[in-house]
């Protein structure tokens, strides 16, 4: 087996070394570091480095049929702590399994059915509100707010009303926490109590939002009754073998995990969405046809009426993976590709690069919703937004629901425009996000 050496002549930051220009647009140096090292090699930095894995297949064997060498999640995720705890996104091993199990029924079809009809309600409340907008509008905060709304509503039902500007404002707030350490990764060494005045917001954030969200958690305890969401599923799942379930600790970070994992990729996702239809009057059309064909139906039984717009969505996430890598930590030695991947070894997989290479696309750049006929699907070993092998995302099914009812209700009800000279640029941190928001012209029907 080869032994793993880090890539010597790829550009260097005084400081950072090659992980300055991996941190900073990772979009553009991936393929090109890919093209010139081949399927896996090694970004390095002093405060540790990172291997690439860049070839699908190998990819998948990191994620799924060797799944057991990586349990553990990368480096990166100690970011996604600070929002969501020790939930399913950052957890592992064992205690991962146990939660996967325990939540996984909250995701069931039926359960996504029962919430349908609040997804349309919601999305046709908010379409109302920007049909009035009389000046090209950033849609990005707006679709920040829906989907935190749905998640919050799909989470809590009618607990919600009291507190939702107050909850969506805190998770703003840990988001942007988040986001700085990110752009910032000195702060990684300052100990997390260190006063600075973000970290005095940061704290009064996550206060107020345990408070809350425990705070909820004990009324439903002491009154006892179903009311049909994901909080009470949470709070009736129990281990069949031990009988046991989740404690509010638990809880509470897996709430916390549903809001930030189920909101920020979704709001991101339609920004990109309604910026290619912008972009696409052709599409748009097609959209259109089969949007008036469906007439006022949409509800659960409708769905399958509109199979453009699920094809038109799922190219926009080949497009525009909101999650645009993932990251593991081998925990057992390994060989990839002939090289030898030591425990420890931090993995970065490029979601994005399988999506846009020409190795495996026809015109990889080219909005092309047809790729997703039935008689083309592409292979999941190269189109994978959600994931792959057993840590696959849990909301997949409630998001693609989402995303199909949003731009079936926005679409009926307005027209998108760009907007001449407004920069469009992807942004890859935790999710993948438009760099300067997304303003587009509102016009309504
Ligand atoms: C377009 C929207 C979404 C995209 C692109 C997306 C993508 C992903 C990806 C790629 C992963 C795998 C991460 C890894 O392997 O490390 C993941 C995991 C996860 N996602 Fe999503 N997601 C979306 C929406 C949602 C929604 C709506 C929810 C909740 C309602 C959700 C909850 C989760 C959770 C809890 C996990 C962790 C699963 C586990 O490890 O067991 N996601 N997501």
């Amino acid at each position: 087996m080869i032994q793993l050496a880090p890539a010597a002549d790829a550009p260097r930051h005084w400081l950072m070394g090659p992980a300055y220009y991996a941190q900073r647009d990772p979009l553009t140096w991936i393929p090109r570091w890919a093209e010139k090292y081949g399927d896996v090699f090694t970004i390095g930095s002093p405060i540790g480095s990172a291997t690439v894995v860049a070839s699908p297949e190998l990819a998948r064997q990191v994620l799924a049929d060797r799944y057991s060498h990586y349990i553990e999640k990368g480096r990166s995720y100690a970011v996604l702590r600070i929002l969501m705890g020790n939930g399913l996104v950052t957890s592992s091993g064992e205690f991962w399994r146990g939660q996967r199990k325990l939540t996984q029924p909250a995701f069931h079809r039926r359960r996504l059915d029962a919430i349908f009809a609040m997804m349309v309600e919601r999305s046709r409340h908010f379409a109302e509100e920007l049909v009035e907008a009389r000046e090209p509008v950033d849609i990005s905060p707006l679709f920040s707010q829906l989907t935190l709304e749905i998640i919050s509503r799909a989470m809590f039902s009618t607990d919600v009303d009291a507190s939702a500007g107050s909850v969506g404002r805190h998770v703003a707030t840990l988001n942007e926490t988040a986001l700085r350490m990110l752009r910032q990764p000195w702060r990684f060494f300052l100990p997390r109590t260190f006063p600075t005045p973000f970290t005095k917001t940061e704290f009064h954030a996550r206060a107020t939002l345990d408070a809350i969200v425990h705070g909820i958690i004990d009324r439903r305890r002491q009154g006892g009754e179903d009311h049909d969401d994901l909080l009470s599923m949470f709070l009736s799942a129990c281990d069949e073998e031990t009988g046991r379930g989740m404690t509010n600790e638990q809880l509470r970070d897996e709430v916390m995990t549903m809001f930030v994992a189920g909101h920020e990729t979704t709001a991101n996702a339609m920004c990109w969405l309604l910026h290619l239809i912008a972009t696409h009057p052709e599409i748009e059309a097609k959209l259109l046809d089969e949007i008036t064909a469906a007439g006022d139906a949409l509800d659960t039984g409708s769905l399958a009426a509109y199979p453009y717009t699920r094809r038109v969505v799922e190219e926009s996430l080949r497009l525009y993976p909101t999650i645009w890598s993932v990251g593991r930590r081998c925990t057992k030695e390994d060989e990839l590709g002939g090289f030898h991947i030591r425990p420890g070894t931090t993995l970065l997989i490029p979601i994005f690069h399988f999506h846009w290479g020409e190795r495996w696309w026809d015109e990889p750049r080219k909005f092309d919703p047809d790729r997703f006929l039935p008689d083309r699907r592409p292979s999941p070993e190269i189109y994978f937004p959600f994931g792959a092998g057993p840590r696959t995302c849990i909301g997949n099914q409630f998001a693609l629901q989402e995303l199909v009812i949003m731009i079936v209700v926005f679409l009926r009800r307005m027209r998108f425009q760009p907007v001449a000279g407004f920069p469009v640029e992807p942004d890859a941190l935790i999710t993948l996000r438009p760099k300067h928001g997304m303003k587009l012209a509102v016009e309504g029907r």
